[in-house]
């Protein structure tokens, strides 16, 4: 079927919006999750938000006889591939462990897809490729580079995608390279739920602000930028959601449709930034936040954080150009959207 798609990952932060997006772009979705970083609640919320039930199948993408058996069950046109481990310090200390989910589960997902003459592919890639980049706006011919095991996974994968494609000229490798994403569905009803302390930015200051920590650390106030703070592209996660709808939407017009042999119309592998193309510092993100939940946000400065980097924000001209998509929503609705999801749900899913 031409509409169907298989979701890995999809009962996550960035993968439970894009199944609203897809779902209200007219496709049809699989959700394969093992749920080692996510709850089967979100898959009920998205299935009350769509106002019907979600095929979810709970899985790891490392288990090639399941993953068989759904394609075998199932005939897809693409797979969104978000399924991955993804806390840069976790990964410094458990390195194989982050190899192993993210490299070996997404070699054996690529196999079942060649086995089953599925050629279409969205992978959840990252900014965190460029490393520290040299010039400003990141557009996508930047030299890659990678400091940390995640990071590094993510770059293989990249690597291996593009091999595939020179390979085999019929695949379609999208390599979406998300800048930061934050907010939540305006409904509040689904959003980011990280275990235990956040490491990032945004589910940090909501939880400062809802009570839950005392007080935001600022990792550095002397940066090369206009305030001394880190600098990041945020991007809300309903407008990234779009962006995945608008790269399949690509796939249906651009790519062979599941055909091995035939390799006309093929778009080997394609990375494409997702970002907004403008840069907010850590002290404008606590600015907009304290101004929209009319919270206090206690905070000190602190060390600089190790490897962080002091500015990083995309060109996003190629996603505008090629899939016709940009995002549209302001750090204020990233703000709104992230204080009604964790106001709603002050201990996320639980
Ligand atoms: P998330 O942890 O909320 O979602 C990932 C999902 O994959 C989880 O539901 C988890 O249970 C599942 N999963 C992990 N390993 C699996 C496996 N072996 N088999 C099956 N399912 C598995 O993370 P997210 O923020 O939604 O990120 C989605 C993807 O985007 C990840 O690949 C991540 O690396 C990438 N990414 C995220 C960000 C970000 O800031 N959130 C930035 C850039 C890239
Ligand atoms: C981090 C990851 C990156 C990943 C991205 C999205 C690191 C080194 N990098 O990027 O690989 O792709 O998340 O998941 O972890 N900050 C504070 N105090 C905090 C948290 C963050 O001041 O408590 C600052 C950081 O120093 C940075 C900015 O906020 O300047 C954004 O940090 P974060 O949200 O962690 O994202 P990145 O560092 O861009």
């Amino acid at each position: 079927m031409k509409n169907k798609v298989l979701v890995t990952g999809g009962a996550g932060y960035i993968g439970s919006h894009t199944c609203i997006a897809l779902h209200e772009a007219g496709y049809e979705m699989v959700v394969y999750d093992n749920l080692s970083n996510s709850s089967v609640e979100a898959i009920n919320r998205v299935s009350a938000l769509i106002d019907r039930p979600i095929d979810f199948i709970q899985g790891d993408i490392r288990d090639k006889k399941r993953l068989n058996q759904v394609f075998d069950e199932h005939k897809f046109f693409g797979v969104i591939h978000f399924a991955g481990l993804k806390a840069v310090g976790e990964s410094v200390a458990k390195p194989l462990m982050y190899y192993d989910n993210n490299v070996s589960g997404s070699i054996t997902l690529l196999e079942v897809m060649m086995a089953h003459q599925v050629d279409n592919l969205i992978f959840s890639s990252s900014a965190t490729v460029y490393g520290d980049p040299k010039t400003l706006p990141i557009d996508e011919t930047a030299p890659r580079s990678c400091t940390n095991p995640y990071g590094q996974s993510k770059l293989m994968i990249e690597h291996m995608l593009e091999d595939l494609a020179t390979a085999y000229p019929s695949l379609n490798l999208i390599s979406l390279r998300y800048f930061n994403p934050v907010g939540a569905h305006p409904s509040g009803q689904i959003g980011e739920d990280p275990n235990d302390i956040p490491n990032n930015l945004m589910p940090y200051i909501s939880q400062v602000a809802v009570g839950k920590l005392e007080r935001l650390s600022i990792f550095g106030d002397d940066y090369p930028t206009v305030d001394g703070t880190g600098v990041r592209d945020f991007i809300h996660v309903t407008d990234l959601a779009q962006g995945h709808v608008a790269a399949l939407n690509y796939l249906q017009q651009h790519a062979s449709s599941n055909s091995s042999s035939d390799a006309a119309g093929s778009v080997g592998f394609l990375p494409i930034n997702l970002g907004t193309g403008k840069g907010t510092s850590v002290l404008d993100l606590v600015a907009a936040f304290t101004k929209v939940s009319k919270q206090p946000i206690p905070y000190q400065f602190a060390a600089r954080r190790a490897g962080d980097i002091a500015s990083c924000y995309a060109s996003a001209d190629k996603a505008k150009e090629l899939l016709g998509w940009e995002a549209k929503l302001s750090i204020t609705e990233m703000c709104q959207d992230t204080w009604r999801w964790q106001s709603k749900n002050p201990n996320g899913y639980a």
